[in-house]
């Protein structure tokens, strides 16, 4: 069976799909941006799930204004605890804010296969040691 942070076929296990709820909390996992550390993250909306790197179209602070929290109030958009910015769920488009003309929140190719999340690392994100979070196992 599969464990988090497990590496096959390139691919990084980020965990058990069943955890990451319509509109919960996200999995947060830790990446190389280019050559700087950062971390990621995963949400599930509308059933499919979306991955993005945690960098605010506004300022390049993380968004989660508790780790793997992501969402507003309302469970719509997504929104960065530091002003505000709002970004669709679905396309990580600013949906208003201040990222308005700053851009949209950058995608990681993520995807769910055999009741498991897996991200596949590319030439800008990368795997770092220890990818998978092990501070937020949503629950
Ligand atoms: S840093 Fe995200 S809205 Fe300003």
């Amino acid at each position: 069976m599969a464990a988090a942070g497990e590496v096959t076929e390139g691919l990084i296990d980020l965990g058990d799909a069943a955890t990451l709820r319509d509109g919960g909390t996200g999995i947060r996992f830790d990446l190389l941006a280019g050559a700087e550390p950062a971390t990621g993250f995963v949400i599930r909306h509308r059933g499919a799930v979306h991955g993005y790197l945690n960098r605010c179209a506004h300022v390049a602070m993380e968004l989660d204004w508790q780790p793997g929290e992501f969402f507003d109030f309302d469970r719509e958009f997504l929104i960065c605890a530091t002003h505000g910015a709002l970004y669709e769920p679905a396309s990580g488009a600013c949906a208003g804010g201040p990222c308005a003309g700053h851009g949209d929140l950058q995608r990681l190719d993520v995807f769910e296969r055999d009741g498991r999340i897996y991200w596949r690392p590319d030439a800008f994100a990368r795997a770092r040691s220890g990818s998978a979070s092990k501070e937020n196992t949503v629950g």
